[in-house]
């Protein structure tokens, strides 16, 4: 029986990655996340200088999905690849993806020349789609500049650029630009931009007011856009938002996705949740007779 699947160039041994943003803070997180069973990972969004991101609070937890509004904190791309020094050739056996965020054409092109560089990405993520970061809005949701980003990151980078998606209108002509300018891959989607509001203050919950949906709530709408995306484009697919149970894994990829990531879920369940999934398939798979996993990828179309 088989599980692994391959992203472009990338072959990994299961479909299960670890999402930007939730443990990959730090390096030695990610070297966790892939003991415990992650197919591959995926670094927290780096920035060419470090960010400190938004005063607190910056996370309301719905019990339905979280709204996080962390607003890019990160050490910067320099701190970061130093901090991985000390276990550099651990990290070097693994998939590590890295995600990058940026203001600038200029500021995703540097971090990215600065990560293939150092030889540990095994993929490059660009997030084009923080949704509580106003700066990035513009690329998440103009096709020109989508595609002039991923041109110029795809002419520098040696490995697979994944571009990650938000939920906008005009999602598709985002997608048909990132596909027509290179991308290896489409990631699909980031949290939603949303809101609570604290009924006794009367006033919004986060400092920063708005911040992104993740969780449960998100599962149908990002199943949608996977699903979409397949129908129009060859692209390989990573669908991302609210997969809790090995059944939501089987769902992205019947829509098309050849693997998912993992966030909100690990938040609640740690680690031991990749293990706990990858048995939910297997068992699935011998009782559909299932040899290959990657069988199924698209087959609800
Ligand atoms: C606390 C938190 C931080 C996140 N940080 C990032 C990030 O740095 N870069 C990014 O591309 N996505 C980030 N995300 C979005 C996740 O990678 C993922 O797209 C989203 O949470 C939906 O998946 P989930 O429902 O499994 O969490 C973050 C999500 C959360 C909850």
């Amino acid at each position: 029986m088989s599980l692994a699947v391959n992203i472009s160039s990338l072959t990994i041994r299961n479909p299960l990655m670890l999402a930007s943003g939730v443990l990959g803070t730090t390096p030695s997180m990610l070297l966790k996340a892939y003991k415990a069973g992650a197919g591959a990972v995926v670094t927290k969004s780096l920035t060419l200088t470090p960010r400190a991101g938004n005063v607190n609070p910056v996370i309301v937890d719905l019990g339905y999905g979280l709204i996080n509004a962390i607003g890019l904190a990160n050490p910067g791309v320099h701190r970061f690849l130093e901090e991985c020094t000390s276990i550099r050739d651990e990290l070097s056996n693994i998939p590590v993806v890295f995600s990058v965020a940026g203001f600038r054409i200029e500021d995703y092109v540097g971090a990215v020349k600065i990560i293939v560089e150092s030889g540990l990405a095994k993929a490059i993520e660009l997030n084009l789609s923080c949704p509580h970061v106003a700066e990035t809005k513009a690329f998440s949701e103009d096709p020109k500049l989508a595609g002039r980003v991923v041109k110029e990151v795809c002419d520098i980078s040696p490995v697979p650029v994944f571009v990650k998606l938000g939920f906008e209108s005009n999602l598709l002509s985002v997608a048909e630009s990132v596909v027509k300018h290179g991308a290896s891959a489409i990631t699909a989607i980031n949290t939603i931009r949303s809101m609570a509001i604290d009924i006794r203050a009367k006033r919004p919950v986060l400092s920063s007011i708005y911040g992104g949906l993740s969780g449960p709530s998100l599962k149908p709408i990002a199943l949608r856009v996977i699903y979409d995306l397949y129908e129009n484009f060859e692209i390989p697919l990573i669908g991302v938002g609210g997969v809790n149970t090995w059944m939501d894994v089987i769902e992205y990829m019947l829509a098309g996705a050849r693997a998912v990531q993992i966030g909100t879920a690990i938040r609640k369940r740690g680690l031991k949740l990749f293990k706990e999934i990858i048995r939910g398939i297997e068992n699935f798979m011998e009782e559909e007779g299932i040899r290959d996993l990657k069988e199924i990828v698209g087959a609800a179309h």
